[in-house]
């Protein structure tokens, strides 16, 4: 069986281990470190959590776990492959299964909502009906319902970012990486995104979010790796209510 094919016919959620980094090191230039000796794992199910200051290294391990970077050394695993060997069409069966809310959003601005939630879900030949209602539930869930023939250039910073997330999570993807989702958003829509992000997690999909936002992890159940100048500083468990 070829690679592809392993790939077509298997769940991402068969494997135990969905994220595997050995020794991972990113530089940039002969300067900047951005992460150094990372080694950990995140179990598929999970719901995990990144923290660290700003320019801890947090979006750069989001990016390579996604392939946006290539790491400069070590190991990188999802779902037990080696995403740095896959090339073409193994590379793309692999990205269409993770779902990624950029930091910087990276929506087609002049596009509507309701485009940019669709995008990955037509990509993936889904019914023209299941995406309508897939887009209006979504838009449900985030009290967007009236923007869903917005041009996404003309919303709000907060948002933009909604409609990023919904975007990640639309296609049901078994991986999905989210950065710094509540940066712009008030208590209420925080909350929203927590719950949104909570029932893919419990609906079976992996999640790692990399955030400075205390109120979403310190409540939480699951575990919280910390990141120091590019450098793991901790791996705790959140304290349980
Ligand atoms: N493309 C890049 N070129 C040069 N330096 C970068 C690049 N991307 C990230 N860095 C640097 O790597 C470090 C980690 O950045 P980043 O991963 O964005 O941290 P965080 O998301 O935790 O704020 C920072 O010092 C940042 O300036
Ligand atoms: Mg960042």
């Amino acid at each position: 069986m070829s690679n592809k094919e392993t790939i077509e016919k298997k769940e991402l959620s068969s494997k135990n281990t969905m994220i595997e980094m050995i020794k991972v090191g990113r530089t940039y230039g002969p300067d900047i470190t951005a992460l150094s000796d990372i080694s950990f794992s995140v179990e598929t199910g999970e719901m995990f959590f990144l923290i660290g200051r700003s320019g801890a290294g947090k979006t750069t391990l989001l990016k390579l776990i996604c392939n946006m970077e290539i790491p400069s050394n070590g190991l990188i695993e999802v779902a037990g492959y080696n995403i740095n060997t896959l090339k073409g069409n193994d590379l793309a069966h692999l990205r269409q299964r993770i779902g990624v809310a950029y930091q910087d959003f990276k929506l087609l601005n002049d596009r509507t909502v309701a485009e940019n939630i669709a995008i990955a879900m037509e990509v993936s030949y889904k019914k023209p009906r299941a995406i309508r209602h897939r887009v209006r539930d979504l838009l449900d869930q985030l009290q967007l319902s009236d923007k869903h023939n917005t041009i996404t250039g003309e919303l709000s910073r907060g948002e933009q970012q909604r409609v990023a997330l919904a975007r990640a999570v639309a296609n049901s993807p078994r991986l999905i990486l989210v950065d710094e989702p509540t940066g712009n958003l008030d208590a209420s829509t925080t909350e929203q995104v927590v719950a949104l992000l909570t029932r893919s997690n419990k609906a079976g999909a992996t999640i790692v979010i990399a955030t400075h936002d205390k109120s979403i992890y310190q409540q939480s159940k699951h575990r919280i790796m910390e990141l120091c100048d590019g450098s793991i500083a901790s791996l705790t468990r959140g304290e349980q209510p």
